[in-house]
């Protein structure tokens, strides 16, 4: 840890740093998985998912920022190259072989999910650990996956009905 006048008690700061940390892998991870469908979906909602997928990685590479620099505030260091990510990430591998809108929906829905819980169980965690800065971060973005989600479940759900 380095060294800060920050008054949260170093214990706390260091289990903040460590949990951040962990997010953070999984942010990079899913910010680029985004990107992936970005590049890759076909179909006849091209336009609309290809603008979409790429609204969610600009939200989720700005969350990975604002995770990474809560951490150094708590005097953490971060891991946030590429391959630290690909390393540390929790979250489920993003099929690399699909073109279709829906199945991009599918899979990106997936994980956006999944993000979500996670980052709702850091919520409680941060604010059992007398951190309620970083848990009120957490819910900013636990806030915008669900934002995300219910976007890209939307077009899934449209799809399906028909
Ligand atoms: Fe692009």
């Amino acid at each position: 840890m380095n060294p800060t006048k920050n008054d949260i008690p170093k214990s706390a700061r260091e289990k903040v740093a460590a949990l951040l940390n962990a997010r953070l892998a999984d942010t990079a991870d899913l910010a680029y998985q985004a990107k992936q469908a970005h590049w890759n979906v076909k179909g006849p909602h091209f336009e609309e998912l290809h603008e979409l997928f790429d609204e969610v990685y600009t939200g989720v590479q700005g969350y990975a920022d604002e995770i990474a620099e809560r951490a150094v505030q708590l005097g953490g260091q971060v891991h946030g190259t590429v391959r630290a990510a690909a390393k540390n990430s929790s979250l489920p591998e993003y099929p690399l072989n699909i073109t279709g809108g829906l199945d991009h929906a599918e899979a990106l829905s997936d994980v956006l999910a999944a993000y979500g819980k996670r980052i709702r169980k850091d919520i409680d965690k941060a604010d059992a650990w007398g951190d309620p800065g970083t848990a009120d971060l957490l819910t900013e973005i636990s806030q915008g996956i669900d934002k995300f989600l219910w976007m890209v479940e939307a077009h899934l759900q449209d799809d399906k009905k028909k």
